[in-house]
């Protein structure tokens, strides 16, 4: 096969957004959204987090999808041939690239939780989160399947199992959030835990909550992982890039805020803390299960699936970076790119498996992180560092890099090729394109640098 064949093209404008949407909905909505609110104090972070999927989120994916489309290459492959220097490549391609390699490798871990609590719901082997987190011989080889599983469907190619899967699995994951959603707002008490998740506490804002927004909201929409590059260079020229990116988002932050209204009334009934981390949706999700009169297992099970599918079609997005990129420069073949960029997120992702308590040092070792705080065990330092630090920083790039280093207006035309709407005039002289443009070299970098440098304590 030749490289262009290997790299593939999305059948439909659907089966685009299906599959970005995909990659978007994760775990990174349902699990990663409570907890980082959890930990940020609630409400407040809510509306911050809003204001950061609208205000910058939103014109990134625009711009990341349409620097895949127009360069047609992989993330390093994009930056180098529109003119990125040493610097930029390595700022903005290869820290994109790294952050969807490391987060894959922990992430992968947390996906193979899932398919324990599938298994649990009709053997009922998991008596306690801590203690099966604590239990490499469970928590190893389902980390194990995650991944090979991601790497099979990888090996599939880009459009068909993944496409096809995805249009049925993602409205179908929709509605078990919104039945365990009701379930959890009907548990005695759990008003409580709706005015913690909607009531902003607005003197709860500092520099170190609009960073964990800031980061979630990337973490969640896939910006600043190199994915929608990649994605976009499948993307067929015709295609509507603004609508798509609008339906991404759309979706991506329906799902993260139902995660909301599902997870903290029951964290509330059941008398758990909010701030816990990450531990969470693990330990919350199934007691509501139990609490059901009758169908809880049922449910629980479905759940658990769907959760271990929206994992998967975000996971098979993370190693398609790497691999796009070893097919496209190194001429590797998928074959080859998928199961060495899987195996070896496997190798990188054990001391994240073993920090649940099955080894001392990957569980207790510790890290100074911004605003005072501290991040513990292996999992959650990558977390912070790949899942939130180097994602915001990669963003930070790319606005500057596409906004300044090359003809920004080589992009703004892409957006607009397939979405004629782009250029047209809306008030006097301003098209949405030049309003765009203004976002990405001036309010996205200006407000991504303002939130680090306030958050290192610089302003
Ligand atoms: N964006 C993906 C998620 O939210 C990685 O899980």
């Amino acid at each position: 096969m030749t490289s262009s064949e290997n790299r593939g093209q999305w059948g439909s404008k659907f089966g685009f957004i299906m599959a970005a949407a995909g990659s978007a909905v994760g775990l990174g909505n349902i699990w990663r959204f409570p907890y980082i609110t959890g930990q940020n104090g609630g409400g407040a972070f809510v509306f911050v987090y809003i204001l950061c999927v609208l205000l910058i989120g939103l014109p990134l994916i625009y711009n990341e999808v349409a620097l895949g489309r127009f360069t047609r290459k992989n993330t390093i492959g994009a930056f180098r041939d529109t003119g990125a220097n040493k610097f930029w490549l390595a700022m903005g391609a290869v820290l994109a690239l790294c952050v969807s390699f490391f987060v894959l490798s922990y992430y992968s871990v947390i996906a193979g939780w899932t398919i324990g609590y599938i298994i649990s719901e009709f053997t009922d082997f998991i008596h306690d989160f801590k203690t099966f987190q604590a239990t490499p011989a469970y928590v190893i080889p389902f980390f194990g399947a995650f991944m090979v599983i991601t790497i099979l469907i990888v090996l599939g190619g880009v459009s068909g199992g993944i496409e096809k899967a995805s249009k049925v699995l993602m409205p179908l994951l929709f509605v078990l959030v919104f039945l365990v959603m009701l379930r959890s707002l009907t548990l005695p008490g759990a008003m409580e835990g709706v005015r913690y998740y909607l009531t902003p506490d607005f003197s709860k804002i500092t520099g170190k909550v609009v960073l964990a927004a800031l980061g979630q909201a990337f973490f969640s929409l896939s910006v600043g992982w190199g994915i929608l590059i990649t994605y976009g260079s499948y993307l067929p020229k015709d295609q509507n890039i603004v609508s798509s990116g609008l339906w991404i988002g759309f979706m991506d932050t329906m799902v993260a805020l139902l995660a909301g209204l599902m997870i903290f009334p029951a964290v509330f009934s059941f008398g758990k803390d909010p701030a816990q981390g990450t531990a969470l949706v693990f330990q919350v999700l199934p007691d509501i299960f139990n609490s059901m009169p009758t169908g809880g297992r049922v449910v629980g099970a479905s759940f658990f699936l769907l959760l271990c599918v929206a994992a998967l079609t975000s996971s098979i997005s993370m190693i398609e970076v790497p691999a796009s990129y070893l097919i496209d420069e190194k001429k590797w073949s998928r074959k080859k790119a998928a199961w060495t960029v899987g195996i070896l997120a496997f190798i990188v992702g054990i001391p994240s498996a073993l920090s649940g308590g099955a080894s001392d040092l990957f569980t207790n070792m510790q890290i100074p992180f911004f605003g005072g705080t501290t991040k513990t065990g292996f999992l959650d330092i990558m977390d912070a560092l790949f899942g939130e630090l180097f994602i915001v920083i990669v963003a930070l790039m790319t606005s500057i890099y596409v906004g300044w280093i090359m003809n920004v207006k080589d992009i703004a035309a892409e957006i607009s090729s397939g979405s004629p709407f782009f250029g047209k005039k809306i008030i006097g002289n301003l098209t949405p394109a030049i309003l765009w443009t203004f976002f990405i070299r001036y309010v996205c970098p200006i407000v991504i640098a303002l939130v680090l440098l306030s958050t290192i304590g610089i302003i």
